[in-house]
């Protein structure tokens, strides 16, 4: 499960890794995530409701991806990419909603990708790729990255390592812009109370039970990283956001148990019940938190080359 065997070369989770966790089979996540399987937070501004409610949760996702395409300046007319495009819920909001024609959609799970595809979303290319091996022939006029960057870097990395592997992130978002073009970002991060908790067991337990190969990045790494490549025009912190949403997940799944221990067993079940409610209070405690940032690529200027020279950039 844990295996860097496949992609030594990666610098966070691999696709054994990924698909550890998002291939356990659409059908479990379905029980319990909104009817467009979107799996990241929602935005709950001003919609009120029962934590397990469908309509309730489905309004928060659609919100929130409605947000990042509008922060992202995407409109009918643009060429957007998504990054980690998981269930396909924000390029369906793009086509069917926005008007978009042309979308490329990334994901490292096979399963997800066979559902995208199955969408038969009009304009919409998903491809099972990693970011850093994506090369289009053509500059994006938006990008959005909602709850990808969290499988970005590995735990072993130091803080230098993990800005590097950013900062390749970023310079390759900066590359598929024209100047000025937009990057709406969602991420978990640790704050500094995580360091304050002095217990490492919760983040043990997700890092080998629930997401391996994946470590979860700090504010002041994100912006090291990205200043090179963007201004930080906004930024939300919404880790009251992830706790509502984790919460109506893990009230959902219990409602769902016996459907749910039936499809994956009961091992599975409990330890996906304990993933959530450990993560709410996460959240309440403020170990983490979930930014929204919105970044801005600077103007032209010298060494910064769009896909024809993106071979230039760091990787
Ligand atoms: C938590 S899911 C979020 C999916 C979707 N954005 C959403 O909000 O429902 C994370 C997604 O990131 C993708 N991912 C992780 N690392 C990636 C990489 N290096 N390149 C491309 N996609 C990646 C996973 O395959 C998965 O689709």
């Amino acid at each position: 499960m844990n295996s860097r065997t496949d992609q030594p070369h990666r610098a966070g989770a691999t696709t054994a890794d990924i698909e550890a966790h998002y291939d356990i089979g659409k059908d479990f996540y379905a029980l319990w995530l909104d009817p467009g399987l979107t799996y990241s937070c929602a935005l709950w501004d001003g919609i009120e409701g029962a934590p397990g409610n469908t309509d309730v949760l489905r309004k928060a996702q659609q919100a929130k991806l409605r947000y990042h395409l509008g922060q992202a300046g995407i409109t009918a007319n643009s060429r957007l990419l998504d990054i980690g495009c998981g269930w396909g819920s924000l390029l369906r909001m793009a086509t069917e909603e926005t008007g978009v024609r042309h979308a490329v959609g990334l994901t490292l799970s096979t399963d997800q990708h066979a559902h995208v595809r199955s969408l038969g979303l009009p304009g919409v290319d998903a491809r099972v790729e990693d970011w850093r091996d994506h090369e289009p022939d053509d500059v994006y006029d938006g990008i959005v990255s909602i709850g990808a960057f969290e499988h970005f870097t590995h735990p072993a990395m130091s803080r230098d390592e993990r800005i590097e592997a950013y900062r390749a992130f970023f310079a390759r978002c900066a590359g598929w812009l024209p100047p000025l073009g937009r990057l709406s970002l969602q991420t978990i991060a640790l704050t500094d109370h995580a360091d304050a908790d002095h217990d490492d067991s919760v983040p043990e337990f997700f890092a080998r039970e629930i997401f391996p190969g994946s470590a979860l990045p700090r504010l002041s790494e994100i912006a090291t990283a990205c200043e090179p490549y963007f201004a930080i025009t906004g930024l939300r912190e919404d880790g009251a956001h992830y706790a509502r949403t984790v919460r109506a997940w893990s009230t959902r799944l219990f409602q769902a148990r016996e459907q749910a221990q039936l499809l994956v067993g009961p091992d599975i079940y409990r330890r996906y019940r304990t993933y959530l409610r450990a993560s709410e209070i996460v959240f309440l405690r403020q170990a983490s938190t979930l930014y929204r940032l919105t970044l801005r690529r600077w103007p032209a200027r010298r060494g910064l080359a769009g896909p024809s020279g993106s071979q230039a950039l760091p990787k």
